[in-house]
């Protein structure tokens, strides 16, 4: 068991009604004004931004609007957000929506609080010593930014999607209620469970160490979430399936499942990250698509880890080697991904990048990970070549 520290200090807010609170929360946070950050659309169509506006009226808190947020969060929009913080002397910002708007709230908080370019630290030329405080209403289960101290944002400029981890940009209040992700998209719902799953499998993928407490939570949250996704596929209105999944969102990606083990592989992210810049994908699609080739490519190197997942995850029986157990997990896995209509190749994810294109993904991942990345197997700039080449077919 590794040393660790854990620091989660999100104030949670957890089910039916509970954006009604929404204006006392804020004004509980004593900011003189607030920017209302939110996506394209769907939060006008479901009414909710119009119960969010009415709550924070109730309270007497002013506020400012910016929408238009877009899955693959844009820089341009971060920039045009903090010209428009400081011009209106904004000290609060209330996320209303998925990771999109939440990463794009955090750079956002980043960009006003700091006094360099907020792409710096996309780009990790400097820390940020500060953020905005932040609230979070939650319309999607999926990227665990509600907890999370990440932010992904994409630059136009080269299309690169970075990401950025510090404690400052953690939320205040997370309010989390799971009917308001009925509304959702099949595919969106489904990419979200895809996404959650990943976050516990980059932690628990790892040749680093072991907890058994750590490993019992995981196991237990995965098996939850595939339960659950399958429930919803059936019946996406089922609130119970609803609220297991957005609370597994959370604790997924909120360190928790990772704690001792020195688990933080990521690399299935990073390479996602590339295709998300390159090619604009649905993150949880992507990670789908390239996973099994990940897991290939790197199962031999963690295979007690990949024995364990295929034991406990999906009750593949304990008998015949480690390696065609760990391929039996794998394929339990790939099989998911089938079921519940996720791809588990590039071209099922709608891609067909050229030659010269993986050789670029894989060079810009290079780049972005300091040229290495992985803790189930360390990953050079060939193996994510390889990897990436491994997914085309
Ligand atoms: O923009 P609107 O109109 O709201 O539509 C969104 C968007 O098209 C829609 N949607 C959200 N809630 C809805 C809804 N539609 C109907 N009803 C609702 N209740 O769903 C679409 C996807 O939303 P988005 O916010 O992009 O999804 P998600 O939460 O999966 O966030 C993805 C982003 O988070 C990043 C990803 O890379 C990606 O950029 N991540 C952030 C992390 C973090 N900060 O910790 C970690 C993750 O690994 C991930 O990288
Ligand atoms: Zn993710």
């Amino acid at each position: 068991m590794n040393n660790f520290t854990y620091y989660a200090p999100t104030k949670v807010i957890f089910g039916k009604g509970t954006e009604s609170q929404a204006g006392s929360l804020v004004a509980s946070q004593k900011c003189k004004k607030v920017l209302l950050h939110y996506g394209s659309g769907s939060v006008k169509k479901t009414g909710l931004l119009g119960r969010v506006k009415k709550s924070l009226d109730e309270s007497g808190v002013s506020y400012i609007e910016l929408g238009g947020v877009v899955p693959n969060p844009r820089l341009s929009l971060v920039r045009e957000g903090i010209a428009l913080c400081k011009k209106e002397g904004v000290d609060f910002i209330l996320a209303v929506g998925g990771g999109s708007v939440i990463d794009s709230a955090k750079a956002i908080g980043y960009g006003v609080t700091n006094d360099f370019d907020v792409w710096d630290i996309f780009e990790k030329k400097n820390s940020p010593k500060n953020c905005l405080p932040i609230g979070v209403i939650l319309t999607i289960a999926a990227s665990g930014s509600e907890m999370s101290n990440s932010a992904v944002i994409t630059n136009e400029d080269g299309w690169k999607k970075r990401g950025s981890n510090s404690d400052t940009c953690r939320p205040k209040f997370a309010i989390m209620n799971p009917e308001l992700t009925m509304t959702l998209p099949e595919y969106q719902t489904m990419c979200g469970s895809t996404d959650i799953l990943m976050h516990t499998m980059e932690r628990y993928f790892t040749s680093n160490g072991n907890m058994q407490i750590t490993d019992s939570i995981a196991e237990g949250l995965m098996r939850t979430v595939i339960e659950n996704t399958l429930i919803l596929l059936k019946n996406p209105k089922d609130y119970d399936a609803r609220a297991e999944i957005m609370w597994a969102g959370s604790l997924s990606h909120n360190d928790l499942t990772g704690l001792g083990n020195g688990g933080n592989d990521f690399a299935s992210h990073r390479l996602e990250h590339e295709l998300g810049g390159m090619f604009d994908v649905a993150h949880g699609a992507g990670l789908a698509a390239i996973w099994g080739s990940w897991a290939r490519y790197v199962y031999k190197d963690c295979l007690a880890r990949f024995k364990k997942f295929a034991i406990k995850v999906w009750n593949v029986e304990n008998s015949g080697s480690d390696e065609e157990i760990a391929l039996k997990g794998i394929e339990a896995m790939e099989n998911f991904y089938r079921e519940i209509k996720m791809p588990t190749n590039l071209r099922e994810l709608g891609i067909s990048p050229t030659d010269e294109q993986i050789t670029e993904l894989a060079k810009k991942c290079s780049i972005a990970t300091g040229g290495k990345v992985g803790s189930a197997k360390v990953l050079y700039e060939e193996d994510m070549r390889k990897i990436f080449d491994a997914a085309r077919v």
